[in-house]
């Protein structure tokens, strides 16, 4: 399974911090599903074009999936779900549904996040939030869903190792 992991911090990618979230949705990830996985890993400033150009060139080298990081907020430099729209071919909405339902029981603060997710091409793109913590919260409810979309879409079920 070939998977995009992509960081969208202005700080993170100007070397201002560490990029921690991109090796957490990687951690999540090698620990969930029973697949080999071959990651792309990007990391980019809160560009909308970037950010457009990063994602489509993700589903054209044939992830199966590509999973953001940050930009999900309200902040005005916070941009990834309108960039992430622009190239999705259809949105699956239940996805930032579920994110924010699961999280808001643990910090209200959830809300914030404007993550959405949908499928372009052959591959399944979802936005999860920018914090380390909210990605070892969001990502593991979402997984048999993951599993589910990319067996519609791409046509083999990755395992899981529940
Ligand atoms: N979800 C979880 N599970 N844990 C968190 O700490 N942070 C929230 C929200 N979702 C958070 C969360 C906050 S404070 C914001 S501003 C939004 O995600 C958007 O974060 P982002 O702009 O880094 O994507």
């Amino acid at each position: 399974m070939k998977i995009g992991r992509v960081t969208l911090s202005d700080r993170a990618s100007g070397g201002i911090y560490e990029d921690r979230s991109g090796p957490e949705i990687e951690r999540v990830l090698r620990e969930s599903f029973a697949e080999e996985i071959e990651f792309e890993r990007v990391l980019l400033p809160d560009e909308e074009k970037q950010i457009e150009t990063a994602l489509k060139h993700l589903c054209t080298l044939g992830c199966d999936l590509v999973v953001t990081t940050g930009g999900t907020g309200p902040a005005a430099r916070d941009v990834t779900p309108e960039a992430t729209r622009a190239v999705l071919e259809k949105e699956l909405p239940g996805f930032g549904e579920v994110m924010r339902a699961v999280s808001f029981a643990k910090v209200p603060t959830a809300i914030l996040s404007r993550a959405t997710a949908g499928v372009r091409g052959k591959t399944l793109i979802v936005n999860l939030p920018g914090n380390p913590r909210a990605i070892a919260e969001c990502l593991p409810p979402l997984l048999p869903a993951i599993a589910e979309a990319i067996d519609h879409i791409a046509g083999f079920r990755p395992k899981l190792k529940l």
